[in-house]
């Protein structure tokens, strides 16, 4: 179903046929890109939703080049690297350590770097390295959202929403996150990229999931993930326990 702006919306009954299916379009999307360009870069999302797509790239999709592939990530939490709240370790245990990837196209953010925003204006350089203009960056972004609307590590009435130049923030996260100091990708970053996939799994969404997808215009004055536009595909995979009444 497309909603106009350019966003599709699929609804796949549950999280293992929704990473399968996603799985798919991101084997398809990184093909097109190889293709069109030579080189695809990725950015992975956090959390739990993504852990078994991440599972079935590497055991499925086992002709993935991924010596042509560049991994980001859209957000880290600010722990050591192995801790079990980093995205970068769930990544690692579900996806990098199946995979024969060169460890120079793996960008990991480094949360660990003391002030957060070292950390965050080092990896605003990897990326500015990485991506020749300005105009273009990610293939593909890969999202989550909370149950607040945020997605990455970009929340409600928060500055970082507004940031207009800056690739790269520190953020501290609302008091009900466990880890509070972040590093988030922004909105102008995040809205160069190609194409972004929303991956939104099981009931505790289905209200934010809902906000969002039945009225985007009023949606995207309260929630973060409403506000992410990527310039040619936006789609939202939901689950059906996710998935609200009609739209
Ligand atoms: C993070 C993520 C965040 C996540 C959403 C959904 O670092 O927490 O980047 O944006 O995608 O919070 O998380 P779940 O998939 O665990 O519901």
């Amino acid at each position: 179903m497309d909603h106009g702006i350019g966003r599709e919306i699929k609804v796949i009954a549950d999280l293992e046929t929704l990473s399968q299916r996603v799985a798919g379009e991101v084997a398809r999307l990184i093909e097109e890109g190889l293709r069109e360009r030579g080189r695809v870069a990725l950015a992975l999302a956090g959390g739990h939703t993504p852990r078994r797509l991440y599972q079935i790239l590497a055991e499925t999709y086992r002709k993935i080049p991924w010596e042509r592939i560049h991994l980001f990530w859209s957000d880290e939490r600010c722990v050591p690297s192995d801790h079990r709240e980093s995205n970068f370790a769930m990544a690692k245990e579900t996806l990098l350590s199946k995979i024969q990837i060169p460890p120079e196209n793996v960008h990991r953010i480094p949360a660990e770097l003391e002030p957060p925003e070292r950390a965050a204006r080092a990896y605003e350089q990897t990326l500015r390295d990485f991506f020749d203009c300005e105009d273009r960056t990610f293939d593909l972004i890969l999202l989550g959202v909370g149950p607040d609307g945020h997605t990455a590590s970009l929340f409600p009435c928060t500055a970082a929403l507004r940031e207009e130049t800056r690739w790269v923030r520190a953020v501290t996260a609302p008091p009900s996150y466990a880890i509070r100091q972040r590093i988030t990708l922004t909105l102008p970053v995040l809205n160069k990229a190609c194409s972004a996939f929303f991956l939104i799994h099981g009931a505790e969404k289905r209200e934010i999931a809902q906000a969002i997808l039945s009225d985007p215009q009023a949606a995207a004055k309260r929630y973060p993930a409403a506000i992410v536009r990527p310039q040619e595909h936006l789609i939202w995979f939901l689950d059906e326990a996710a998935d609200g009444e009609e739209r």
